[in-house]
Order: structure tokens, then sequence, then C-alpha cells
């Protein structure tokens, strides 16, 4: 097609000015269809994108798992535009600002009985890295130096630096980056379409799957395991939800080894199961969690790491001039983050934001368990406000059919989002059963016609 009269190259040309596309690299993305035919957001409000031509667009993804009280919130935006006049920074080293403490406070408050010590970082991805080392430090402060060694579990995600992808257990974001961190290991994943497919909420089977952690202490020793990290609903590898009873499992023999269990509540923090953490839905209290995106609605970049006071309390020793855990970023505890954080934690209990997943489970289940029998799809998985429509993969073309439904669908004014050949759900926590009905009306249109 000639460049110059495709609409939505000149619609994007005329949204990024005379310098064009070429400059930006973007993530995770495939750069060179995008930039053929770009797909750019302009406006945010609520359930809705508006695009750079003012289409307007049902965001069925929460942005990207984080806009949990929907897009453009006043009370979030004021926050920060305030916070921004009254101090840009505050140095995070030795220093501190009062928001930093409320904040913690709040999210300590929102956590599991016992997990009381908020450590801020900026992502998801930093949440994990220090959690990690975290753990790794905790054993070596109480003499027991040994406990090195991290498990992750396939399929995992827990972000992109070299600790997390060598948890992580998705081989793309592992293949190409060399030998990443020595001493990890993996349980296996819980993923069992054969005996649980189409299940509605958490699978029956495969709490036995939790064992696979004693084959690994069986290998490696407990004595060298500093940690366990897995995702409570594994996100990014298309939503699995933990069989009955396997979390409960995991927890008894991290208990049993003197393991610490870690969660990476990225996605399932703030609200996405119906409490304030996996960890409650669950009923398995970790050692530590980490969190990040819904912690400010996503409006300013935040994550964080809660843990257990024991953890904490065994770095409190020696001179107190001394510094005790030599870790932090720059932008820990920003202000504009924390006063972006305070907004979305009071936008959240103002409307029963963190428990509201509870009440619109249902009909979000019903509706997308109504997919079962369309073309291609071979399971469906729910919890929560979260979702994955498997399709069976184009013969010798994975991840084709999926993205071939996730263009139709933007085409369609709806986003969503997609990760192989699994459809991702989770959209806005606000949302009403006729945006519910928006969303997999247009998913299943996308899906026939991709048949
Ligand atoms: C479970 C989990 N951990 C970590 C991350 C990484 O977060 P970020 O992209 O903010 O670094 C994500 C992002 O989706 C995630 O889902």
């Amino acid at each position: 097609m000639n460049k110059a009269i495709d609409p939505a190259l000149m619609q994007a040309a005329e949204a990024t000015g005379s310098l064009g596309m070429d400059a930006y690299w973007m993530p995770f993305t495939a750069n060179r269809a995008f930039k053929k035919a770009p797909r750019l957001l302009q406006r945010a409000e609520g359930m809705h994108y508006w695009d750079t031509s003012g289409r307007q667009v049902l965001d069925g993804v929460a942005g990207l798992w984080c806009v949990n009280a929907g897009h453009a919130r006043t009370r979030i935006t004021r926050a920060i535009q305030e916070q921004a006049a009254e101090m840009d920074f505050a140095p995070p080293f030795q220093m501190g600002h009062p928001k930093a403490f409320e904040l913690a406070e709040r999210v300590a408050a929102l956590a599991p009985a016992g997990m009381n010590k908020v450590f801020f970082v900026n992502s998801g991805s930093e949440a994990v890295e220090t959690a990690l080392k975290m753990a790794i430090a905790y054993h070596r402060v109480r003499g027991d130096a040994s406990r090195t060694r991290l498990i992750g579990r396939e399929r995992g995600y827990h972000g992109v630096n070299f600790g997390g992808i060598s948890v992580g257990g998705m081989v793309a974001n592992r293949k190409h980056f060399g030998t990443l961190l020595g001493g990890v290991d993996h349980i296996r994943h819980t993923h069992d379409p054969a005996r649980n497919a189409f299940s509605r909420g958490q699978p029956a089977h495969g709490a036995e799957l939790a064992d696979d952690l004693e084959r690994l202490v069986a290998l490696h020793d407990a004595s060298t395991i500093a940690a366990v990290i897995v995702e409570p609903v594994a996100g990014s590898t298309g939503v699995l939800v933990p069989p009955q009873g396997y979390l409960q499992r995991l927890r008894e023999i991290c208990d049993k080894h003197g393991i610490l269990l870690i969660f990476d509540e990225v996605i399932t923090g703030f609200g996405r199961t119906g409490n304030p953490f996996g960890a409650q839905t669950f009923g398995v209290t970790p050692d530590m969690i980490t969190c990040a995106k819904g912690l400010t609605n996503g409006a300013v970049p935040m994550g964080a790491v809660i843990a257990r006071q024991h953890i904490h309390d065994a770095f409190m020793n020696g001179p107190e001039h001394l510094i005790e855990f030599f870790h932090g970023y720059t932008y820990s505890a920003h202000p504009l983050a924390c006063a972006a954080g305070l907004a979305t934690l009071a936008t959240y209990a103002e409307d029963g934001l963190l428990t509201r997943a509870r009440s619109m489970e249902g009909y979000f289940a019903d509706a997308v368990h109504s997919l079962k029998g369309e073309p291609n799809v071979i399971d469906v998985r729910n919890f929560g406000l979260v979702a994955g429509i498997e399709l069976a993969p184009l013969p010798g073309e994975p991840a084709r059919r999926a993205f071939g439904v996730f263009l139709d669908c933007w085409q369609h004014g709806t986003m969503i989002r997609t990760t192989g050949d699994t459809i991702a759900l989770s959209p806005p926590l606000i949302i009403e059963r006729h945006h519910v009905d928006q969303l997999v009306d247009t998913v299943r249109a996308a899906i026939r016609r991709a048949a």
C-alpha cells in the first residue's frame, strides 16, 4: 500500500508531528508491524481510551493490568499535580518525606496480618529483584549464608531484570539473555488442560504439583534454598489459576524446610481477586509480597515489597548508624508516586473497589465461559476479574491466531491483550455488566472472524 494514503500512517504522522516514529524502540512490541499500522492512544477516562482519531476504545485490560480504579480519576490526578508543585523530588537515602511513611502504613494495613514492612521501588521488576535480594540477605544476616538458591516456577513471569527472568519460566523472555543468574531452579507449572480445561475459578486437580518443591529439596538440599517465588495467579503466561489446595501445600513445604515464600502479586494485588491481595483470597500468607501496577492505579510508576516483621527485624542488628540493607533506588518512594498511591488507596476505599471483584465475578465468569464452543476455543480460565481464553494455535504459527483476534478487537473498539495464543482479560475493577457484555461480544465476534 502506498504509505502516503494509508490512513493509520497519516493519522500517526499527524499525531507524532514531523519527527515520525523511527526513534522510539518500543518494549515488548512487534516494532516493524506496529509502525506500519500504529495504534496510538491519546486520552483515557473511566473504562475507555480514545485513539488519536478520536475513536473510543473499551479498555479490557486496565491498561496493562494496572488501572484498577479506571482512568483519569480526579482525586489521583489532582494529588499528582499538587505534589509536583509542592515538592518534585526528595532523596530517599538517609532522608524521608511524610507521604512515604503514610503510604507504607496504608499499604501495610491492607496486607495480610503480620506483613507490615514496606520497601518502595519503581516497578514490578524492581520489586522482584528487591525481594530476591532481601531473601538471600535475610538468611545471611541470620548466619544461614548457605541459603542462596532461588526457586521459581515454569511459565512464571517476574518482570524483565536478570533475577526476574532467571526465576521466571517463560522461554521467550529467557532464551536470548545468556546464562542468567546461577543457582536457580524451577518447579513445574500448574497448567493441566487434560484434567482442568474450562474450570470455573480454581481448578479441582493439581494440588500435588506443589510437591515438586520436595523434588528440588531432595536434589539441592533445603539448606541451600533461600526462597520460592510464584504468582498466586500466573498472569502474563496466560492466566493460570492455582489448583485448589496448591498454594496451601506450597506454604507447608516451605515452612517444613525453612524456605521463604514470595508471592508476586504485581497483577493480583489491589483488588483483582476480590481482596486487597491474592494472599487473602487464597488464605495463604507468604513471607513477602511483591506489588506494583495497581498501587498507583498505573498513574506514576511505583512498586513495593511487603515483608513480614521478622524479615525486617533480622536486618536490624549492629551499630545503629550503619545502613542495614544495601539496596534502594533513586526514585524509591518518589513524592509523585507516593501522592498517587495515597490518592489511589483512598479511591479504592471510597468506591469499595478492593472487594468489588467479588460481586462482579459471577457475571464475568458466565460471560467468559459462554465462549466455550466458539471456534478454536480450547480453554477458558477465570478468577476474580481476570480471565484467559486459550485458542488452538494456527499450525506452525504460534501466537498468530490470538494476535489476529487482538487486532480485530482493536479495530472494533476494544483493547484486549494476548500472550501466546491466550487472550487475557483484566478490566478495570469499575467495570459494569454492560461493559462485560460489550467486551465478551467483541471477543466472540473476533474469534468467529478468525476461524
Ligand atoms: C507477576 C508480575 N511480576 C512482575 C511484573 C513486572 O512488572 P513491571 O513491568 O512493572 O516491571 C509483572 C508485569 O506484568 C507481573 O505480572
